[in-house]
């Protein structure tokens, strides 16, 4: 699928080996999946526009490059999409955060909105949708159409570990959002989680379980 990018860098993969062992604590999974979300940060953020400026170093006047003004925004996806912030932040202090709070219903397996809040000019922003886990693809779906229905023209998608079912999904339901994960991995199970997976993202990350 053209939309569909996998980074398949050894560190990457390395730290999310980390992550999918259930030996792994709630301290260094949290940690590594920040660090996850700042690599992944730097393939997600390659096409950002630059413009050139001039400035002085210690020898000459020269013009050098920075990123030009625009505007990004980062949306987590509550509660497991908030582990990924601040790896991004760390890369592009300068964006927004926006929050959706979505949760899976167990039995329907649908996702249920229980909070939204977005930089009020997000139609102007390019976005990035986080959570760590795409399975379904309801969640994200519906976090995009949120977005989408609030003016968003520009939004990517950045999760750790993929299901194939969750890709089609998105791909299908959002032809132009692009998905940049670090795996895609077997199937889902009859609980709708990835196999081979990590387990539940948010307990992980939070230690509810
Ligand atoms: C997890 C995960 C995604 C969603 C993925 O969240 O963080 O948001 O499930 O599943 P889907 O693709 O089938 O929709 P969960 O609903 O467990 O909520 P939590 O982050 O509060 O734990
Ligand atoms: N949500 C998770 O946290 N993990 C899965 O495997 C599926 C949905």
């Amino acid at each position: 699928m053209k939309n569909v990018f996998v980074m398949d860098h050894p560190l990457i993969q390395h730290k999310l080996t980390l992550i999918r062992d259930k030996n792994t604590g709630s301290k260094e999974f949290r940690e590594v999946v920040k660090e996850l979300a700042m690599l992944m940060g730097y393939e997600v953020t390659r096409n950002l526009p630059l413009q050139e400026i001039e400035i002085e170093t210690p020898v000459s006047k020269t013009k050098a490059k920075v990123i030009a003004g625009r505007k990004l925004g980062i949306v987590p996806i509550l509660r497991a999409g908030l582990g990924m912030v601040d790896g991004l932040l760390s890369l592009i202090p300068a964006a927004k955060v926006g929050h959706i709070g979505l949760y899976r219903d167990p039995e329907t397996l649908e996702p249920v909105e229980y909070y939204c809040k977005l930089p009020v000019d997000v139609h102007e922003r390019d976005l990035i949708v986080i959570d760590p886990m795409l399975a379904t693809g309801g969640s994200a779906n519906a976090a995009i159409q949120f977005i989408k229905d609030r003016g968003a023209q520009s939004v990517k998608l950045m999760c750790l570990i993929a299901s194939p079912e969750g890709v089609k999904a998105v791909c299908e339901a959002h032809p132009d959002v692009e998905i940049y994960v670090a795996a895609v991995d077997e199937k889902l199970n009859e609980h709708a989680y990835i196999v081979p997976g990590l387990g539940d993202a948010g307990d992980r990350l939070f230690g509810t379980k």
